[in-house]
């Protein structure tokens, strides 16, 4: 297993939508592991694919807390079935939004079909936090960041921020 880099807002991959993955063989669960190290190490809930630059329809998920078993969920092809009426907030963050974190709004119950690591169909119902969580990273998979229901001046204060973040960086670099 390899850590990957994580692409930071504003990249216009991001924006991009991913597509279908066509089959699961050793290739996709090699990707697959790289990105769940990638995502412990950052250290992170959930990734996309997209966010380490691969265009694919892919998205590690681990909800279990510090002191618990670690339990990660792998999404090959997710399609959100159905969501609930009624919503739960969180307050997000994301890990190509370093810092950056906003009160979010999204239905509290979501039913989602995908592919599991080993190529398998499976169906959920996902509620609470795992249900918030794979909301955001479909979200990601369609080009969408949690920014993106925020006010425009909220949106482009956070977007400024992290350009400025970047250029610091870079100056220490150099
Ligand atoms: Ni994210």
């Amino acid at each position: 297993m390899s850590q990957r880099n994580i692409v930071i807002e504003p990249d216009p991959i991001l924006r991009k939508k991913s597509e279908n993955l066509e089959k699961v063989d050793d290739e996709l669960k090699k990707l697959m592991d790289d990105m769940l190290e990638t995502m412990y190490a950052a250290p992170g809930i959930g990734l996309a694919a997209v966010q380490i630059g691969i265009l694919k329809r892919l998205i590690v998920i681990d909800i279990s807390k510090k002191d618990e078993k670690k339990d990660p969920l792998f999404l090959i092809n997710p399609e959100i079935i159905s969501k609930s009426n009624n919503t739960s907030t969180y307050e997000e963050g994301c890990l190509s939004l370093p810092g950056h974190f906003a009160e979010i709004e999204r239905p509290a119950e979501c039913q989602v079909s995908y592919l599991d690591y080993n190529g398998k169909k499976k169906k959920i119902t996902a509620k609470g936090l795992l249900s918030t969580c794979i909301q955001h990273e479909v979200d990601h998979l369609n080009g969408i960041l949690f920014i993106d229901y925020l006010s425009k001046l909220k949106k482009d204060m956070i977007i400024k921020k992290l350009i400025k973040h970047r250029k610091e960086l870079k100056k220490i670099v150099l």
